[in-house]
Parts: structure tokens; C-alpha cells; sequence
């Protein structure tokens, strides 16, 4: 795929990765979607930075925990910018949260946010992502899915990894679904940027150092470039899944 002039939604993009996402796609000169659920003022940024390289961007807003919005989104993004035809599944929560301390709604939040939302995104744009062409699909993932720690994050994380094989499959061969499995790239959101990173006990790999934007953004494009990798993971992680 040429990325050029492609419409692209990247969801959660109003600040941190998905910031850096929708920011790399309008430079690849992509129509981009900036999507956010309480960030509005962080969003408005995001699409200033794009306007200021010449690009084309808007903001959107929805709670993707309900089900009904994600189907206004698509229809927003659609009628504004054009049918999607690049969708970077970044939103994502991660409570502190072990086993002994789930609750049901603690379980089904992460269920409705991290791996219903893009279902229901994939399922109600499936006839916009190849609309002209090809799709793609990529979801930001996390190495931890081989070895999964906080409890429901874990598992939806894991569950999301099976929906990108599953989705590859139903959606072949005309929408390319991928996932990119990162590693530490930045402190969790909970954590001031300006805490001196040595403070903060980080899961190093054996690049033994955190991962850039940059880093996360290549590997976004490469799939969206390449037509011929389908329902894989991309771990970003300097290694840290072989350690
Ligand atoms: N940061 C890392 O080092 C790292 C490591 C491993 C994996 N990852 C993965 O990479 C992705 C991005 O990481 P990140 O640390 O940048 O994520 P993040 O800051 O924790 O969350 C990204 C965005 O998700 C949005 N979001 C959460 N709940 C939402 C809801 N109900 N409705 C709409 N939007 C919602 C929020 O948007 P608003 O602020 O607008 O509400 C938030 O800004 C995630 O999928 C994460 O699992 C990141």
C-alpha cells in the first residue's frame, strides 16, 4: 500500500504512542483521524502538529467502551475524511490490577476497551477498508502476552493477539491484519515523564535500553507498506521476548 492520501484512524491519539502513530502517518502524507476518549485539548494538539507539517488531520471523539460510538466514529470519520482505510488500534487501559483484586468490572472494562473495541471497529469498517483497494489492520500489543502480569490486561492483550490471526483470516485477502508487540517504550501513563528513569523499575530486554517512537512508528509503516505479511506480531521489544 502507498500510504499517500489514505485515510487512517489511529485510536487513543491524543497523546504518548498514539500521538507518535498519528503524527508518523500524516508525515507518510495519510487524511488522519485523530481519535480520543477524554484527551480533547491533547488531541486538538496532535492535529495541529500535522497541520504544521502540511498534512491533513481531525479530531474525533468516543468512549470506545460503548459500542454505539464506535459505530457513530466510523460513520465521523467516513463522512469528514473518507472511508477508512488504515486502523492502528492503540487505545488501551492497564490497571494495576492482580488476580486476587479482579473484579467483574474491572474485567470487563479491559474486555470492552482493549479487545471488544477493536472488533467492533474492524467489524463496522470492513466495507470501508477496501473500499478502494487493500486495508490494513494494525493493534498495538505487548510483549507481556507470553507472560502475562496484571491480570486483566494480560488476558485481553492475549485475546487480542487471537483476534489479529482471526481477523487476518475472515477479512483475507483483501485487509492485512498485524500487531506490534512493544517492549518498554515509555513509563506507564500513571508515572510523571520526569521521574528519573532510574526510579522506575522498567523491564529492560537485552537491547538493554527503552525503545524510541521512532522505533514503534517504523515498524507501523513497514506493515502498512508491505501487502504480504498477514495475521503476524512484530515484537518492538529490543528482545525482551527471547530473554
Ligand atoms: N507505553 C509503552 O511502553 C507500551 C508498552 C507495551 C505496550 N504498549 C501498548 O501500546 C499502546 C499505546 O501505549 P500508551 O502507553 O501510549 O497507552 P496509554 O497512554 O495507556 O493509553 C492510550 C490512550 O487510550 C485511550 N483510551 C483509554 N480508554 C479509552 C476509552 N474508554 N475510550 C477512548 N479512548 C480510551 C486514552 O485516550 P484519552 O487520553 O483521550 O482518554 C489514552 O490516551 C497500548 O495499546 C499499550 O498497551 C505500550
Amino acid at each position: 500500500m502507498d500510504p499517500n492520501g489514505k485515510v487512517a484512524l489511529v485510536t487513543g491519539a491524543a497523546r504518548r504512542v498514539g500521538r507518535s502513530l498519528a503524527l508518523a502517518l500524516g508525515d507518510a502524507g495519510c487524511r488522519v483521524a485523530v481519535h480520543y476518549g477524554s484527551s480533547q485539548k491533547d488531541a486538538g494538539e496532535t492535529v495541529s502538529l500535522i497541520h504544521s507539517m502540511g498534512g491533513e488531520a481531525a479530531i474525533f471523539h468516543a468512549d470506545l467502551e460503548d459500542p454505539s460510538q464506535i459505530e457513530s466514529l466510523t460513520n465521523s470519520v467516513a463522512e469528514q475524511l473518507g472511508p477508512i482505510e488504515i486502523l492502528v488500534n492503540n487505545a488501551s487501559i492497564f490497571d494495576k490490577v492482580g488476580l486476587e483484586d479482579a473484579s467483574v468490572e474491572n474485567w470487563d472494562r479491559h474486555f470492552a476497551i482493549n479487545t471488544r473495541a477493536p472488533f467492533l471497529l474492524a467489524q463496522t469498517m470492513q466495507h470501508q477498508l477496501t473500499a478502494n483497494s487493500t486495508g490494513k489492520i494494525i493493534s498495538l500489543n505487548d510483549w507481556r502476552t507470553a507472560r502475562p502480569t496484571r491480570f486483566a490486561y494480560g488476558v485481553t492483550k492475549s485475546a487480542l493477539s487471537g483476534l489479529t490471526r482471526t481477523l487476518a483470516l475472515s477479512m483475507a485477502p483483501h485487509v492485512q491484519v498485524n500487531e506490534i508487540a512493544l517492549g518498554a517504550i515509555l513509563p506507564p501513563a500513571d508515572i510523571p515523564l520526569d521521574r528519573p528513569r532510574d526510579e522506575i523499575k522498567i523491564d529492560l530486554g537485552p537491547a538493554d535500553r527503552m525503545g524510541t517512537l521512532n522505533e514503534v512508528a517504523d515498524a507501523m509503516m513497514m506493515l502498512i507498506k508491505n501487502d504480504f505479511i498477514t495475521g503476524e506480531t512484530i515484537n518492538v521489544d529490543g528482545g525482551r521476548h527471547i530473554q
